[in-house]
């Protein structure tokens, strides 16, 4: 043979491949291109979503049911969802047909709730499963909001040591509110008194009660709060769970875009109570840049940590992009971590031959709301200290000093305090909101995309300027009557040295 002959012999060989392979390629497409079907108990269902399951790869279905990917893909399972459904799956046969089923028609009011906390003879308690999602959301405000220990003591006149009448309480100082606050600190309680909730209602704002939000009601943000604006979906029989990933088909589980929106958080971030704008969190929100950037709560609080690779390892979950998976401790790290990322400060001084001036700039990056927000008494106190260079206090010459309210040790230091201060209808501060006037108090709190800026001016015997910012839950003279620990925050601390530019 020679080499005329051979190369000729390989050219029909390799033809005889390539006649072969597109003889065999539709034959195959089905496996290589994945499609099928998606019917309900009356027939093809149009408009599902179609997921890969575990990836960010989907399709919809047609007018009959028919769903095609585009292109050859790996992977094992197929979902689908659509509103109105529990999400349904198929394991990936040569034309996978996915059945779904309807979510119940109406809520059951007699569901009985499960409770959160691990307990291996309880099937369905959810840390036996979700035991890191379990572990975030504990230590989160969301699992104390019935129990939280200055939350009872203000709610009952107590002191930390449960001392009766002691300092502000609400049923000590205006007994008919008692049943005001458990639309949102106890949304899953039949009881209004807080004292009496009882059972897994107790453990506050909880997995089962939030993941049984099927939609927010028509009421008025702010007037309608907690659970009277927020509709619940509980089965009669079997499970069912809201979240915001379609793609899970155990057939308890149901997709719901509200789950990534502010929406969501709104009923209980957001009351009037007693004619006082108590809680302003969603309309800050609203009002500001982040809003309009489109960022959600969810995407500065529930920020996957990027830790969790798998949300019920061990129990049936499959791996996911850990970018993918909430945080349940609804904060970014933790409330300090997020305080100190937010808050900035700078300073600029001028030099008089007889007089120092040091101007402070303080503002916020990364915020969605005013700050603080939240519970009205949330404040930020900026303590500002004129230094020698051996570090003893310079006395201020003119600028702005802190008021009674900043407690006793730091009262007259040169300082702000961002703050909204509620007043009685006397006049008198602090009050507790259930007896403060409802016209709208001073508010000084940072606004975000604004500088504040204050002058303070010393002798010129000083050398350097330090700077802290506090963060206080509470006025120093409640916690002081409650006896509660001390627990303010020390946002920042920084200490500036004189820097003139030459002329
Ligand atoms: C205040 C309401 C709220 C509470 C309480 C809550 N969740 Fe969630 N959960 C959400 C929201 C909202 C999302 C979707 C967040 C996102 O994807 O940005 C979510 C997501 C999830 C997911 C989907 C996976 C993920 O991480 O995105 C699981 C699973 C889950 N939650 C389980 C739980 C469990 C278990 C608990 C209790 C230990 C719990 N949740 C408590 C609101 C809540
Ligand atoms: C059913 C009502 C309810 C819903 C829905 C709700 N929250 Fe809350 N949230 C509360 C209550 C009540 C507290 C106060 C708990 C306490 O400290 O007593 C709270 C506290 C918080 C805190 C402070 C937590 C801490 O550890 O101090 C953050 C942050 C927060 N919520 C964010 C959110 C976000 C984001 C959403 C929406 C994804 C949301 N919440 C949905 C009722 C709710
Ligand atoms: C027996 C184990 C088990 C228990 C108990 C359990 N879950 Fe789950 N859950 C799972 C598994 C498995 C997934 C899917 C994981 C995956 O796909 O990676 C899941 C997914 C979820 C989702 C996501 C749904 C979606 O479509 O976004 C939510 C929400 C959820 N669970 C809430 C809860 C709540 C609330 C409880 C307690 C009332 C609970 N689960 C108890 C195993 C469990
Ligand atoms: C752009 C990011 C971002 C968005 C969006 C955002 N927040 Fe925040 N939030 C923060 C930061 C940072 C803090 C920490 C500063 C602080 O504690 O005031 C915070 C603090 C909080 C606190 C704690 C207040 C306190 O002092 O007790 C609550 C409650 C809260 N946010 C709720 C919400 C809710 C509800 C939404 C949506 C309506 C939301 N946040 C939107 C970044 C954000
Ligand atoms: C519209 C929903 C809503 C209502 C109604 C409501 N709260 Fe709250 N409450 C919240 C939210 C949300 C927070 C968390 C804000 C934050 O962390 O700054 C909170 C936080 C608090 C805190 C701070 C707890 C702590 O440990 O830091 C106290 C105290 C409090 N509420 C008392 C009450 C009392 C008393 C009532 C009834 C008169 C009441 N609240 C009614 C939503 C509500």
């Amino acid at each position: 043979m020679d080499m005329r002959q051979s190369s000729g012999l390989v050219l029909l060989l390799l033809l005889a491949l390539l006649v072969g392979l597109v003889v065999w390629m539709p034959s195959q497409s089905p496996a290589l291109y994945l499609a099928g079907q998606v019917w309900d108990d009356q027939g093809p269902v149009a408009g599902a979503r179609v997921r890969l399951k575990g990836t960010a790869v989907a399709v919809f279905s047609d007018a009959q049911g028919r769903f095609r990917f585009p292109r050859p893909l790996v992977g094992s399972r197929v979902t689908a969802w659509k509103e109105g459904y529990f999400i349904g799956g198929a394991g990936r046969s040569s034309s996978p047909l996915i059945h779904l089923t309807r979510l119940p028609a109406a809520d059951n009011d007699a569901y009985e709730w499960v409770d959160p906390t691990p307990n291996s003879a309880e099937g369905h308690n959810c840390a036996n499963c979700h035991a890191e999602i379990y572990r975030e959301w504990a230590t989160s405000g969301h699992a104390r909001s019935v129990t939280g220990r200055r939350f009872r003591n203000l709610y009952e006149g107590t002191d930390w040591y449960g001392k009766a009448n002691t300092g502000w309480g609400l049923l000590t100082q205006y007994p008919d509110g008692a049943g005001v606050c458990a639309s949102c600190h106890a949304p899953a309680a039949k009881e209004y008194d807080l004292r009496q909730v009882k059972g897994v209602a107790a453990q506050g704002v909880h997995c089962d009660y939030c993941h049984k939000i099927a939609s927010v009601a028509e009421g008025t943000i702010g007037l309608t709060h907690g659970r009277f604006n927020l509709r619940l979906l509980r089965p009669s029989a079997g499970q069912l769970f809201f979240g915001a990933l379609d793609d899970v088909d155990r057939g308890e589980d149901t997709y719901s875009p509200l789950y990534r929106e502010a929406r969501y958080c709104a009923s209980c971030h957001e009351g009037i109570v007693f004619g006082v704008h108590v809680y302003s969190t969603f309309s800050e929100w609203q009002a500001s840049p982040a809003a309009r950037q489109g960022q959600q709560c969810q995407d500065c609080h529930m920020k996957p940590t990027g830790r969790m690779t798998n949300m019920a390892p061990g129990h049936g979950g499959v791996p996911r992009d850990p970018n993918t998976l909430a945080n349940h401790r609804f904060f970014d790290g933790s409330q300090k971590a997020m305080l100190s990322r937010a808050v900035k400060v700078s300073l600029r001084w001028q030099r008089y031959p007889n007089r120092m001036r040091a101007w402070v700039q303080l503002w916020t990056e990364g915020v969605g709301h005013r700050l603080p927000t939240g519970f009205v008494d949330r404040h930020l106190v900026l303590v500002v200290e004129g230094q020698t260079s051996e570090g003893r206090t310079v006395p201020l010459q003119a600028g702005p000093t802190l008021p009674a309210l900043a407690g006793e040790e730091l009262a007259g230091q040169p300082g702000r305090v961002y703050a909204r201060i509620l007043r009685d209808f006397e006049g008198r501060s602090p009050v507790p909101f259930w007896l403060a006037s409802p016209d709208p108090p001073p508010d000084t709190r940072l606004v975000p995309g604004k500088i504040e800026e204050d002058c303070f001016e010393f002798p010129v015997t000083l050398t350097q300027v330090r700077l802290r910012v506090l963060y206080r839950r509470f006025w120093p003279e409640v916690a002081r009557s409650k006896n509660w620990p001390q627990d303010d925050l020390l946002v920042l601390e920084q200490t500036f040295r004189p820097v003139f530019s030459e002329r």
